[in-house]
């Protein structure tokens, strides 16, 4: 396996700016025509990628698994789920890709294992099988242990406790799972469950993974008293019509501004995580090309989210705060200033992210009267203008691209892709959904296989001859949709990204670095400087505005008209 190319001291570290793209292979492309994606779809598609100019690929679970939830049910770490290819298949890619130099981030889930997994398995086989250790195993409350061990509940609707059978037949012990119940959480106080990880990373470590995005990462320790939530720290009674959050309701950052989780809750942000993050810290950097950590971490109170970030832990995590922010110039600056000032103290770099595999399409959400993201706020049948939120996804597409630090981009972001509202109930698959009761859409909306080419499903994304449909439906009018209808064509979403991450990438002042807000921007406006001659002007109020003093226009994100006002919902890039 082809080593990374090394890094001089002084040279910026490549994550702190780099642009990231996020791949759900299930839904990117389709190689051998059984309607679910797979590596080697993505291996053909690298020069699609390459000249999209994205420096690393982060790749959603691939390893063998019931696909409970996605893959993020993982039954072994240390393969590749046959529907998706090979182990080798999974090497090759990563060498391929960084043949034209991008880097591989896997996903790493450390909280919970499928119910699948051999562990489990062996846990299951008895009640006193030394495995249920690796679990949270615990007798139920009432005279016949019939109610569970407490009142923790799952991110995905109902109680986080399942019961087990005995192998004779009785009811047995409940098991912890914070999601669904084929993902039994692990005992993280256990030290095979610690070796283990530190094992998994290395793994894919040395198969020259560049990084890991690290599934849950607020979530691995618990209480060991395993206490009944108070009802405050609660977020997500049982009985509310909202879904449940990924990462913790009680310490999800909700348009709604959720409650802060009274501390120390019993699993969200516990101080002993800080523990593990140092121990894989320790290993990432113990590589030439030091490996790069990057948590899921949807914490509300910036201050304690920063502190995952210490030199010594992880190298970034995900942005939730300005991903949920509504298309408000106000809200956006004060989460960019709020996020900007977390992150100096520890030096790390900020992330900006748009959308991800959980949640609304921009599109879709930008169209809408509520325009912030929450999935308590989730609902089927919310109007929605595309045209609008197309306009303002280009222009807040121009605006992460130009903010301090690094960029994850969606898969089907740079097509302009909206939610699917409409899969068909038999169809739908993803466990939020199931597990409401029909109160939420789940997330198999953002998840529908990109369209690649043609006039109607599959559009390309399967091969002619195929012999299963898309595993999610596919609307019929993609057409204009397509990669292959976009490329070329000046005003679409492809060639905005594409142009778009070409200037960054000649930009010196863009990526990591720090921002300047130019003074006497009125306060519908956004705008910043990147350096002495790059400037970002967002306007969204529904009013034109004067641009600022400039030497040439970069690139806007719609047709500006003569007189250079920069009318609504519109970014430009400005040279000074
Ligand atoms: C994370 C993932 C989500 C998954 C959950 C449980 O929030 O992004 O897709 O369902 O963890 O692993």
């Amino acid at each position: 396996m082809a080593e990374h190319g090394s890094q001089s001291a002084e040279e910026t570290p490549w994550w702190r700016g780099a642009v990231i793209y996020q791949v759900y292979p299930r839904s990117f492309a389709d190689d051998d025509g059984d309607g679910t994606g797979d590596l080697a779809g993505v291996r053909a598609r690298l020069p699609y990628l390459a000249e999209l100019g994205v420096d690393a690929l982060w790749f959603n679970p691939w390893y063998p698994s019931p696909m409970a939830d996605g893959g993020y049910d993982v039954a072994d770490y240390r393969g590749v789920a046959p529907e998706f290819g090979t182990l080798a298949g999974a090497e090759k890619l990563i060498t391929d890709a960084l043949e034209l130099g991008i880097r591989t981030i896997v996903d790493i889930v450390p909280n919970h294992v499928s119910s699948e997994h051999a562990w489990f398995r062996a846990a299951l086989a008895s009640p006193t099988a030394p495995e249920r250790e690796l679990f949270w195993f615990r007798p139920g409350r009432g005279p016949g242990g019939e109610l569970p061990p407490n009142n923790w509940v799952s991110e995905f609707h109902g109680s986080a406790w399942t019961r087990t059978t005995d192998p004779d037949g009785t009811p047995g012990d409940w098991y912890l799972n914070l999601f669904d119940s084929r993902q039994p959480d692990l005992n993280w106080a256990h030290p095979q469950v610690r070796q283990e990880h530190e094992e998994v990373l290395r793994f894919w470590f040395d198969r020259g993974a560049s990084g890991v995005r690290i599934d849950s990462a607020a979530l691995l320790e618990k209480d060991p008293a395993l206490p009944d939530l108070v009802p405050d720290a609660t977020a997500e009674p049982e009985g509310t019509d909202g879904p449940a959050q990924p990462e913790g309701t009680a310490g999800a950052a909700g348009p709604e501004g959720a409650a802060e989780p009274t501390r120390p809750h019993p699993y969200i942000d516990r101080d002993g995580l800080h523990t593990i993050y140092r121990s894989w810290r320790a290993i990432a950097d113990s590589y030439p090309d030091p490996r790069v950590l990057i948590g899921e971490i949807w914490l509300p109170d910036t201050e304690r989210f920063a502190r995952y970030l210490r030199p010594d832990e992880l190298h970034t995590a995900f942005n939730f705060d300005f991903l949920s922010c509504p298309w408000e110039p106000i809200r956006l600056r004060a989460s960019i200033e709020a996020t900007l000032a977390a992150h100096a103290p520890v030096a790390a770099p900020a992330t900006w992210v748009l959308a991800n595999h959980d949640v609304t399409r921009t599109v879709t959400r930008y169209g809408r009267a509520d325009t912030s993201f929450g999935f308590a706020t989730k609902a089927r049948g919310v109007p929605t203008d595309l045209a609008l939120g197309t306009r303002r996804a280009r222009a807040a597409a121009l605006l992460t691209l130009a903010l301090p630090g690094a960029v994850y981009i969606y898969q089907g972001e740079e097509l302009g892709l909206p939610e699917v509202e409409d899969i068909p109930p038999d169809a739908i698959q993803d466990p939020m959904a199931l597990r409401s009761g029909g109160t939420s859409p789940g997330r198999d909306g953002c998840r529908v296989p990109l369209p690649w080419s043609g006039s109607e499903p599959p559009y390309g994304f399967s091969p002619v001859g195929a012999t299963a449909p898309p595993w999610l439906p596919q609307p019929t009018d993609w057409a204009d949709r397509t990669a292959y209808a976009q490329i070329g064509e000046a005003d679409s979403m492809l060639e905005l990204y594409r142009t778009a991450i070409r200037v960054r990438r000649a930009e010196p002042s863009l990526g990591d670095g720090d921002l300047t807000w130019l003074p006497g921007a009125p306060d519908q406006v956004l705008a910043f400087s990147r350096g002495n001659t790059f400037a970002c002007v967002v306007n969204l109020g529904p009013d034109p505005v004067d641009l600022p003093n400039h030497d040439s226009i970069l690139l806007a994100s719609s047709p500006l008209p003569p007189a250079h006002h920069l009318p609504t919902d519109t970014a430009v890039w400005l040279r000074l």
